[in-house]
C-alpha cells in the first residue's frame, strides 16, 4: 500500500479517481460517481472544465513561476478583478486557506501595533468556526479537539456563532478583529440569523475593531453571489478566499481596504509561491466563468431546486435542511457517516460537517437534471439505510 509513505493525518476512503468530468468523477475501477462535494467545496467548474483547462495549459506553455521579486501579469489581472467587483482595494496572494487567515492575523497585529500603539491585542471569533491548520488560523479555530494538541496557543474570546448579546458582551476597544465566516460550513452549514452579521458590523464600527470574514468555504459564487457577504450586504474590511477561487488549482487571497492592505509593507509578510502565473491564471479563467451573465442566478436556482429536493426527502427525518446557493446542510439527529458511506455505494460522494450533518457542495455548473440525479442517488442511499435498519 503506497499509504505507508504517507503521514497518517488523514482518515482516507480506499477509492482513487483517475478523471473526472462537469460533476462526475471516475474512480480507477471504472465506476462513475456524481461529486456532490466538489473536493470540500473547491471544484467550483467542477471536473476537466474547458475554459480552466485550456488558461491552465496556456500558462504552463508559458511561464509557471518567476517569484514576487518581478511582476506578474496574471497577479496584477486577478487582483483587479477580485477588487473591481467587492469592497477591497488591495490583495495580498498566498495558497491556501490557512494562509489567508494567517495573514489577515498579521495585518490585525499591524494595525493595532502601528495604528493603535499596540491597545488592541484582543481577538473575537466564533464557536463553531474554522479557519485552517497553521498556528495562527488555528489560534481563531475554537474547536477545542485541533487547538489542545498545539497548547499554548495566543489567548482569543470565543462567542457562541449567532448569538448577538455574546458578542456585544465579548467585545470592547482593546478586540483588533472579529472573525467571522458569514455562513459557517465545516462547522455544520450554520446560517446566522437574520441581523447577526449587521449587528457584528456595528459593534467593530463602535469599538474601533476589524471585521474579518473568512469567505473560505463560502466566497467565489458558492452561495449564489460573487462573494458571501453580499447576501446580507454586511461590508468587513478583511476578506479571505480560497478553495473555488482557483477552481482546483492551490491558491489563497486576502482582500482588504487600501489602508489595511498598505499595513503589509516589504519585509513584513510573503510567500515564495504565492500567487504565481499559473495559480493567478487560473483564478483568471475561473472569476471569467462566475461572472458570465447569468452564471450566478443559475447557482441560486439549482441551489434552491436542490434545497426543495432535500426538504422532500428528508422530511420527518431531519432536524433541518439549511444553507444557500450550492452549500446545503442535512442536519440529522446521529451522525452523517453512515448516510455518506451508503451514498457512496449509489454512487453519490457528499461529505460531513459539524457533528451530525450532512454536507452537499456539488460544482457550481451542476445542471437541473444533474441537481435531480443528486437527489434520486441520495434517496436510494436513504432507502438502503433504512432497509438495512
Ligand atoms: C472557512 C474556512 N477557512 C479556512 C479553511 C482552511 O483552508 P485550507 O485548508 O486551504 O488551509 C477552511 C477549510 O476548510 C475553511 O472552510
Amino acid at each position: 500500500m503506497v499509504h505507508s509513505y504517507l503521514t497518517p493525518n488523514y482518515r482516507r476512503n480506499d477509492l482513487c479517481f483517475s478523471h473526472g468530468e462537469g460533476v462526475w468523477l471516475h474512480a480507477e475501477d471504472g465506476t462513475r460517481y456524481l461529486d456532490a462535494l466538489s473536493g470540500i467545496a473547491v471544484n467550483a467548474l467542477g471536473h476537466a472544465h474547458p475554459a480552466l483547462t485550456q488558461a491552465i495549459r496556456e500558462q504552463a506553455g508559458q511561464l509557471l513561476h518567476t517569484s514576487n521579486i518581478f511582476r506578474i501579469g496574471p497577479q496584477e489581472s486577478l487582483a483587479q478583478t477580485l477588487c473591481e467587483h467587492s469592497f477591497a482595494e488591495q490583495v495580498y496572494f498566498c495558497n491556501s486557506g490557512a494562509e489567508g487567515n494567517e495573514a489577515a492575523y498579521k495585518v490585525a497585529r499591524l494595525w493595532s501595533n502601528q495604528v493603535h500603539a499596540g491597545r488592541k491585542p484582543r481577538l473575537v471569533a466564533a464557536e463553531g468556526g474554522f479557519h485552517g491548520r497553521t498556528i495562527g488560523a488555528l489560534t481563531v479555530t475554537a474547536n477545542p479537539a485541533y487547538r489542545e494538541p498545539f497548547a499554548p496557543l495566543p489567548e482569543v474570546t470565543f462567542v457562541p456563532y449567532g448569538d448577538a448579546q455574546a458578542l456585544a458582551d465579548a467585545m470592547d476597544d482593546q478586540v483588533a478583529a472579529l472573525w467571522l465566516e458569514p455562513l459557517q460550513g465545516e462547522g455544520g452549514v450554520r446560517v446566522p440569523p437574520k441581523g447577526y452579521l449587521a449587528r457584528a458590523r456595528a459593534l467593530c464600527d463602535q469599538h474601533q475593531s476589524l471585521l474579518v470574514f473568512d469567505e473560505v468555504q463560502v466566497g467565489c459564487g458558492r452561495l449564489g453571489t460573487l462573494f458571501g457577504y453580499e447576501g446580507d450586504g454586511v461590508v468587513p474590511d478583511i476578506m479571505v478566499l480560497a478553495k473555488g477561487l482557483g477552481g482546483g488549482v492551490p491558491i489563497g487571497a486576502m482582500l482588504a481596504r487600501r489602508s489595511l492592505g498598505e499595513l503589509l509593507q516589504p519585509g513584513t509578510h510573503a510567500s515564495t509561491f504565492g500567487g504565481n502565473h499559473l495559480a493567478c491564471a487560473a483564478g483568471c479563467a475561473v472569476l471569467k466563468e462566475l461572472l458570465r451573465p447569468g452564471f450566478l442566478t443559475q447557482v441560486q436556482e439549482r441551489g434552491a431546486q436542490l434545497a426543495a429536493g432535500l426538504e422532500r426527502l428528508f422530511a420527518g427525518r431531519c432536524r433541518q435542511v439549511r444553507g444557500r446557493g450550492l452549500l446545503w446542510g442535512v442536519a440529522l439527529d446521529e451522525a452523517p457517516g453512515p448516510l455518506v458511506a451508503a451514498a457512496l455505494q449509489q454512487g453519490l460522494v457528499c461529505g460531513a460537517a459539524g457533528d451530525n450533518v450532512l454536507r452537499l457542495a456539488p460544482p457550481l455548473i451542476i445542471s437541473e437534471r444533474e441537481v435531480e440525479e443528486l437527489l434520486q442517488r441520495l434517496g436510494a442511499a436513504l432507502g438502503s439505510l433504512t432497509a438495512g435498519a
